[in-house]
């Protein structure tokens, strides 16, 4: 029987510790499994979190193993290499395929019923891996996608319009990776057309303040890399708030990557694209209007994902 208030993380490294941080202050589940292939950091983490129970909702949080996570609603994988400074995600391919074909089978093997998470780099082959791997229905298998970008996105056209980022409706789609796009066209302010709003703040040079940002978000990840070794707080709080549309059934819009059937004219892949995310998972891919651009560089997108999907053995 599956437990809507259960959760499981696999891989507690820097992400998979910082998202069971995050999932522990937002109170929404009343049991926390940590699984690792190295047990006892597993049960170090799931210490250090347990003493901060006191101060936060009442749940259990404990290192356990794949039975453990059987009736869990939510399984999140984080396993898995990071990028050193100079790679890129798709760098990472071989290793974490690897690791997640010794992961799903684990899964797979007992009676979960639930949502399968994919975290891990690079997040849109690795979440097609997963579902083809799992055998299950598509709508169950989700990778966190551009929900992260689309949060930067947001943190720096509000900075840039001096706005509140909550106001800020803009999304990333397509890799969460270098090609990844900004879907301009649709770029409002609380209702107000982007270009529009940007006068009203003093900002005119729209094309030149579109690439700089658009870049900044591209980048990000290596510009923190190359600063700290790895990122993992935004990453935690995307997959927070992802998580609390499963449970909370919110059927929310957000840019996870879903394993695409013909939506946008592709399939065999997976991607980020604006999809309806509830306790089911995915109820819907939607297809958003985009410029002719934008419609070009999302193809463009998938064709270099497809290329990499085509050298996996699954
Ligand atoms: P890390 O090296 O700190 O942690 C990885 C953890 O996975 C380690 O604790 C390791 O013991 C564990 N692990 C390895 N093989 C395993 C297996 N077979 N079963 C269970 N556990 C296993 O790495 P970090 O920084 O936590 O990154 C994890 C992944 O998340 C990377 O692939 C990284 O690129 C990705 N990432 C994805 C983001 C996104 O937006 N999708 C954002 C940030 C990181
Ligand atoms: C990020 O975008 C590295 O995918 C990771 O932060």
């Amino acid at each position: 029987m599956l437990n809507p208030r259960k959760v499981a993380i696999v891989g507690c490294g820097f992400v998979g510790s910082s998202i069971a941080f995050s999932l522990m202050q937002k109170g929404i589940y009343s049991e926390l499994v940590l699984i690792d292939a190295n047990a006892e950091k597993a049960e170090g983490e799931a210490l250090d979190l347990s003493h901060g129970l006191p101060y936060t909702a009442a749940m259990d949080i404990y290192a356990g193993d794949y039975k453990d996570a059987a009736d869990a609603s939510l399984i999140i994988i984080t396993a898995g290499a990071n990028q050193k400074p100079g790679e890129t995600r798709l760098d990472l391919i071989g290793k974490n395929v690897a690791i997640l074909k010794s992961i799903i089978p684990q899964i797979t093997a007992t009676d979960f019923e639930g949502i399968l998470m994919i975290v891990s780099n690079p997040v849109d082959v690795l979440t097609y891996a997963a579902w083809r791997i799992s055998g299950y229905p598509a709508q169950r298998v989700i990778g966190s996608g551009t929900v992260l970008d689309t949060a930067r996105l947001k943190y720096h056209l509000g900075r840039h319009l001096d706005v509140d980022s909550r106001s800020v409706h803009a999304v990333i789609i397509g890799e969460h990776g270098d090609s990844e796009l900004a879907v301009w066209s649709g770029a409002n302010v609380s209702g107000i057309e982007l270009n529009h709003f940007c006068e009203i703040r003093g900002h005119f040079q729209h094309e030149e303040s579109m690439r700089r940002i658009y870049e900044s978000v591209r980048d990000s990840a290596y510009e923190i890399i190359r600063r700290k070794g790895a990122t993992y707080y935004g990453i935690a709080m995307a997959v927070a708030r992802i998580a609390e549309c499963i449970v909370k059934d919110e059927h929310a819009v957000l840019p996870v990557s879903v394993i695409l059937d013909g939506e946008y004219g592709l399939s065999g892949l997976a991607l980020s694209i604006p999809s309806v995310v509830g306790k089911n998972g995915v109820e819907t891919v939607l297809e958003i209007p985009l410029s002719e651009k934008e419609d070009q560089e999302l193809h463009s997108s998938a064709e270099q994902l497809k290329n990499v999907i085509q050298q996996v053995e699954f």
